[in-house]
């Protein structure tokens, strides 16, 4: 691609436990280039930027700067070399402040040894405000929404004089001005010469940002080139090896009666929501940063309780203020940001998946063997989760095929209402599809199902009815029809009301 690249790594290849994941991979980034590394769940774009930060050892292959072979023995050589890593895992310490975390290991002292607390506090904040970020340095971390530990992760690696940056997946848990805010950050670090490797599965950003990208696939290199010449559907068609068509899954049936009717629910978050969920409908609800909807499903599900209004399941009123109690009246909630959520990091692949539905699997006092095995397979298939043992911890697998395991956990609770907060966050395409499939069919099979999503395209593509929130209301109803990208838009942005009150 180019004569003279800043880095190069060559050839590189990389099993674990006699499991080949990368097979021989070359990439090239130029100074002051943004770089996309593409490629499906588990195709070994953590694996590859882990070996250029040092945190693994590649089994062969090379590692240019400039044009000199340099070893990554561990992440301190790695950063010697002015690489910055923005890792995938949130590596937060949360019983630490938010500026002890950015200067951890790396803390500044005056001459007698003692912590300038105030001057790391100061620069903590003036990094923070880069990206608008308006909290106190001296904040626990525990006490910080995912986003924000998410932005606290970036400005770690931005206050190190990086001469590279790997960012993965650094937009997961971020809003759209989050974003932006980021993007901007970043086209400075690129003007001053500053190369960036960028990992995302959100195509858009990628054809915004990044100047160059390469594709992996299962462990190869199958593609690289300049952004400029290429669109999104033959990237994605290198990605996941077939075209990816952008239809809707959407599937019309009969709905059953009222599962979930809520009626003039109100808190500081949201106010007189009025909506209901039948049986085999899938009910979505978007919008942007702030609109109350991630509020509006805690307090149904118990997780917040200062709300008033009333709640009915299947039409008995109920009182939820635990999400114990949610889950005996037949809910179920996915949460978002599941990495940090829903995920038990030392269990193997398989108990994670059976947790929640243990019931499934229980008989007489200990889990049935093979009945756990049998669902797993079946869900191993229909989401390509990538894992070549089961019994291995889930923290082994790629971050997105961690995900598959919930998604999959919760597929097979018995719940007759379940809510899906962020049902594809660090999914790629391809599996995004397959996931759609298995949500679609538990309509089919009866179960009231809502989605939540930022994305009205997702939304549009599986959902019955469409409610978009604006402020902590619901400013617009949409069949699937009706719905079109704009108009959900203008009503998210609160350019545009619906007259009336929905009820
Ligand atoms: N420490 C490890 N031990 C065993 N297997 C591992 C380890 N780290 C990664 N793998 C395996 O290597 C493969 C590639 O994983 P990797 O995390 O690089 O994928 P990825 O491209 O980053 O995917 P995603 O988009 O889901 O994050 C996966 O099959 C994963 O299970
Ligand atoms: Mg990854």
């Amino acid at each position: 691609m180019t004569s003279n690249p800043f880095i190069t790594m060559q050839e590189i290849k990389k099993s674990f436990n006699g499991v080949p994941v990368l097979k021989g991979v070359t990439l090239q980034v130029e100074q002051g280039e943004i770089h996309a590394l593409l490629g499906e769940n588990g195709a070994g774009k953590s694996t590859l930027m882990n070996i250029l930060g040092g945190v693994h050892q590649p089994d062969s292959g090379a590692i240019y700067i400039n044009g000199e072979e340099v070893k990554m023995l561990n992440p301190r050589v790695s950063q010697e070399h002015g690489i910055s890593f923005i890792h995938q895992e949130l590596n937060m310490v949360s019983d630490l402040r938010v500026y002890e975390n950015m200067f951890l290991g790396s803390e500044l002292r005056n001459k007698f040894g003692f912590l300038k607390v105030e001057e790391m506090c100061r620069q903590t904040h003036e990094i923070l405000s880069k990206l608008g970020v308006d909290i106190d340095p001296k904040e626990y971390v525990r006490n910080l929404a995912t986003s924000y530990k998410q932005l606290i992760e970036i400005s770690k690696a931005l206050l190190h004089k990086s001469r590279l940056i790997i960012m993965d997946e650094p937009t997961t848990s971020l809003a759209e001005h989050e974003v932006n805010r980021l993007f901007g950050l970043m086209k400075n670090l690129k003007n001053s010469g500053v190369s960036i490797i960028y990992i995302s599965h959100k195509l858009k950003e990628i054809k915004e940002v990044c100047d160059g990208y390469t594709v992996l696939r299962d462990g190869e290199l199958v593609r690289t080139g300049s952004m400029e010449h290429e669109d999104i559907e033959t990237i994605t068609k290198t990605m996941v090896g077939k075209a990816i068509s952008q239809e809707r899954f959407l599937h019309e049936h009969p709905f059953g009666p009222v599962v979930l009717d809520v009626n003039g629910l109100t808190s500081n978050a949201f106010k007189d929501i009025n909506f209901a969920v039948r049986k085999g409908e899938i009910v979505g609800f978007t919008g942007l940063a702030g609109d109350g909807r991630t509020e509006l499903f805690e307090s149904l599900f118990g997780y917040r309780k200062k709300y008033t209004g009333e709640v009915k399941i299947n039409g008995q009123v109920v009182k939820i203020d635990h999400p114990r109690k949610a889950l005996k009246a037949g809910m179920g909630l996915v949460p978002r940001d599941r990495k940090e959520n829903a995920i038990i990091k030392d269990l193997s692949v398989l108990h994670n998946m059976s947790l929640s539905s243990m019931g499934n699997f229980e008989k007489g006092g200990f889990i049935q063997d093979k009945e756990e095995r049998t669902k797993f397979q079946f869900y191993k298939e229909a989401l390509n989760i990538k894992v070549h043992n089961p019994r291995i911890a889930i923290d082994k697998l790629s971050g997105g095929n961690q995900q598959k395991v919930i998604i999959a956990k919760w597929l097979e609770a018995e719940t007759e209402l379940l809510i899906f907060d962020n049902p594809t966050q660090g999914i790629d395409v391809g599996a995004k599809q397959e996931i759609y499939q298995q949500i679609v069919e538990l309509a089919k099979l009866g179960k009231a199902v809502i989605i939540l999503s930022s994305e009205a395209p997702e939304v549009m593509r599986i959902c019955h009815n469409i409610n978009v929130m604006f402020h902590g209301e619901i400013t617009a109803r949409f069949t699937a029809d009706e719905a079109n990208e704009e108009e959900i838009m203008n009503y998210a942005t609160g350019s545009k009301r619906e007259v009336a009150q929905i009820g």
